[in-house]
């Protein structure tokens, strides 16, 4: 596991959520009333950046063809066939900076 800062706790205000690229990951981070998500980026159907979707509570909407995604278990919640769910990573807060867990 390695633990990467992405950024500053005030950097990602609630209902909003920034892209990063760690190594071969692209993520996401999300923060939901306060608390912080991370969840691959690449949406699995054919590839939309997920981080430039919408999020709404805790679904993102994917941009190109609106798949909708849980940011905390990384499920799928909708769209018009099944997709395997994104990989979800750990996030850690220590002082105002944000942490995410990816392998590797
Ligand atoms: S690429 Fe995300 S729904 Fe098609």
């Amino acid at each position: 596991m390695t633990k990467t800062p992405v950024a500053k706790v005030k950097e990602i205000l609630p209902g909003t959520m920034k892209g990063f690229e760690i190594g071969p990951n692209k993520l996401l981070v999300a923060n939901i009333d306060g608390q912080f998500f991370a969840m691959r980026s690449v949406c699995n159907h054919v590839g939309g950046p997920l981080e430039k979707g919408k999020l709404d509570g805790e679904v993102v909407t994917c941009p190109w063809h609106g798949s909708r995604w849980d940011v905390k278990t990384g499920k799928l919640v909708q769209f018009a066939k099944q997709l395997p769910p994104e990989p979800v990573y750990k996030v850690t807060v220590d002082g105002d900076q944000i942490f995410v867990e990816t392998e590797g």
